[in-house]
């Protein structure tokens, strides 16, 4: 089987469990951190890979001017149903990171949830970098959030399930591959939507591959793509040092 077409993809079942999982203002720390360091900004922001809009929502609330894409059309209709219940009205596309096309210049660039480690080629990311900085006016900063390398050995299998009014849904993770040369991993997710009464309703294979990056790698990869004053944090604090607790590295450059 080609898996390339079922990689990250965030179809149905996909988007339906990120939905409940993670719905609109559920905050590893992350949402308030973010919040506090665009503090100033009046200008636009742009969250690529905005997904339902668990983040772009509250800072919208906020009074941000924050605008978004992604990929998965499932997303983006979850995204648009919560901001129009709330008459929220942000600018949301269908693009994709390698490829996006928009005409507008924004002050910040924020990727929250390590949604960067969905590029998993190297060149592609240094790329999309690229266009990031491309997008962004002359003082504009990037915030980007990556998990530590360390991930890449950390055994992965898991089965969750989530009720819903109908029945039941089921999500479970068998890791396929690490590969340390590529910094990459790869996990077989199956999602599986089951009535009642047991039986199976709906079911969705997708995988998911990501890319894990070393720290001066990434700030080299950064400093490659145009950005300078590149700072680092810790777990979304602003005083916490990088060091074995770290599960988020968030950095930030102009
Ligand atoms: C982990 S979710 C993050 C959603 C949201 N930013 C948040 O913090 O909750 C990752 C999102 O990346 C999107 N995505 C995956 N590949 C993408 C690509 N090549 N270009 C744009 N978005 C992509 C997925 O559709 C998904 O909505």
């Amino acid at each position: 089987m080609d898996n390339q077409n079922l990689t990250n993809r965030y179809s149905t079942l996909a988007s339906w469990v990120y939905h409940l999982d993670k719905p609109i203002g559920r905050s590893f720390g992350d949402i308030e951190f973010y919040s506090q360091r665009l503090q100033g900004i009046s200008g636009k922001i742009l969250e690529p890979a905005t997904g339902n809009g668990r983040v772009l929502i509250p800072l919208l609330e906020q009074g941000f001017d924050i605008s978004g894409f992604d990929a998965s059309k499932e997303m983006l209709d979850y995204c648009k149903a919560e901001v129009q219940k709330r008459q929220l009205n942000p600018e949301l596309a269908q693009e994709r990171f390698e490829d996006f096309n928009l005409n507008s210049r924004y002050d910040a660039v924020i990727l929250p949830a390590g949604s960067f480690q969905l590029i998993t080629d190297v060149n592609i990311a240094i790329d999309v970098l690229k266009r990031f900085k491309a997008v962004l006016n002359e003082k504009g900063k990037l915030i980007i959030d990556l998990s530590p390398l360390s991930c890449l050995s950390e055994p992965t299998m898991m089965a969750r399930s989530w009720k819903v009014k109908d029945g039941i849904l089921t999500l479970t993770e068998t890791r396929e591959e690490v590969n340390f040369l590529t910094q990459t991993t790869t996990s077989q997710l199956r999602y599986e939507y089951w009535s009642n009464e047991g039986s199976l309703k709906s079911s969705e294979l997708d995988y998911f591959s990501l890319r894990f990056w070393g720290i001066k790698e990434f700030e080299l990869a950064l400093k490659h793509a145009g950005f300078t004053a590149i700072k680092t944090y810790s777990n979304y604090e602003l005083s916490s040092n990088i060091d074995s607790q770290t599960h988020t590295i968030t950095f930030e450059a102009y």
